[in-house]
């Protein structure tokens, strides 16, 4: 494992367990084995509707809470009562702080949430303040105006949206670029490009460790999802291998700024108006 030190000193593993597409046993069994072959970093998030099977599989690895980096996230409707979303996020997952909490979308009272997450980091319940899906302007927002300052965010990247511009942004202020669809949401295009098969036969790697270690290269944390135990080990055996320059400099060529996920100002909407019950899950 490779590790970051955020700009508040704190320790966060590269490589992290995503799990929005993972429901009820699956996703314990997911979470558990995966902890059991070694990630120590597991995201998570309200919206993902599974926090209580995530819970199960953290208890069932049998390893400590300190060793482990958990992320949470408060969803947009629920920004104005944000330690409540805490509360209930911490109970679901049977935790009793979070190493990271999420602002999820740039939509509605933002403020309010981040306003609650500083008062949660004073108080030691929470460790670190991130922001997904921000644009620049709105994360200076928050550098400007509020005494902790955010150490990571997250966005869609993987080789046809490596996210440079952010990247050099964020990198004047030492925040993470955390990388979610790493791999694409499984995009068998990308995964098949024929630079990523030509490297997989020179490094002896499959092609999705070479897109994993092209992030780890890039200096993202890294976010890849799986139910499929033989996947999971593979997305983990990462870190013996490094990539050369001219290599990372052939994938590079693949940027095209392609999203798969394309937030707008109907989806800010349909995000607002959404009032889940998340404590209605397995
Ligand atoms: N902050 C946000 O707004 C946001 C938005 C989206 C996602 N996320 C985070 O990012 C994480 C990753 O997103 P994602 O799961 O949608 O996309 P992803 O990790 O890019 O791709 C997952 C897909 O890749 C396949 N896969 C994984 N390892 C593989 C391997 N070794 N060989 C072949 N196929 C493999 C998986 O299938 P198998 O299950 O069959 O392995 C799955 O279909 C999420 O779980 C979540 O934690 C955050």
């Amino acid at each position: 494992m490779e590790y970051f030190t955020l700009n508040n000193g704190v320790k966060m593993p590269m490589l992290g367990f995503g799990t929005s597409n993972l429901k009820g046993i699956e996703c314990q069994n997911a979470v558990k084995e995966a902890i059991l072959v070694g990630y120590r970093h597991i995201d998570t998030a309200s919206s993902y509707y599974n926090e209580k099977a995530v819970g199960r599989g953290i208890k069932e690895s049998g390893i400590n809470r300190e060793e482990l980096f958990i992320t949470v996230k408060v969803w947009p409707s629920h920004y104005e009562e944000a330690r409540k979303s805490i509360e209930d996020s911490f109970r679901r997952l049977q935790i009793e702080y979070a190493d990271m909490a999420i602002v999820h979308h740039p939509c509605g009272n933002y403020d309010a949430c981040y306003q609650t997450f500083e008062e949660l980091y004073h108080e030691g319940k929470i460790k670190s303040i991130g922001l997904s899906n921000f644009s620049i302007p709105q994360i200076q927002h928050f550098l400007d105006n509020y005494e902790i300052k955010p150490t990571l965010v997250t966005v869609e990247s993987h080789p046809y949206n490596s996210q440079y511009i952010l990247q050099e942004y964020l990198e004047k202020y030492n925040i993470v670029l955390e990388a979610w669809y790493p791999l694409g949401h499984g995009d068998k295009k990308l995964i098949n490009e024929p630079v990523i098969l030509e490297l997989s036969k020179k490094y002896h790697k499959s092609p999705v460790q070479i897109l994993l270690r092209w992030h780890i290269q890039m200096d993202h944390s890294v976010l890849p999802s799986s139910k499929n135990l033989e996947h999971i080990k593979d997305n983990f055996s990462i870190f013996d291998f490094t990539i050369e320059r001219e290599d990372m400099a052939k994938i590079a060529h693949l940027n095209n700024n392609q999203s798969y996920k394309v937030f707008d100002d109907e989806m800010w909407n349909k995000f607002l108006d959404w009032h889940p019950d998340f404590d209605d899950q397995e």
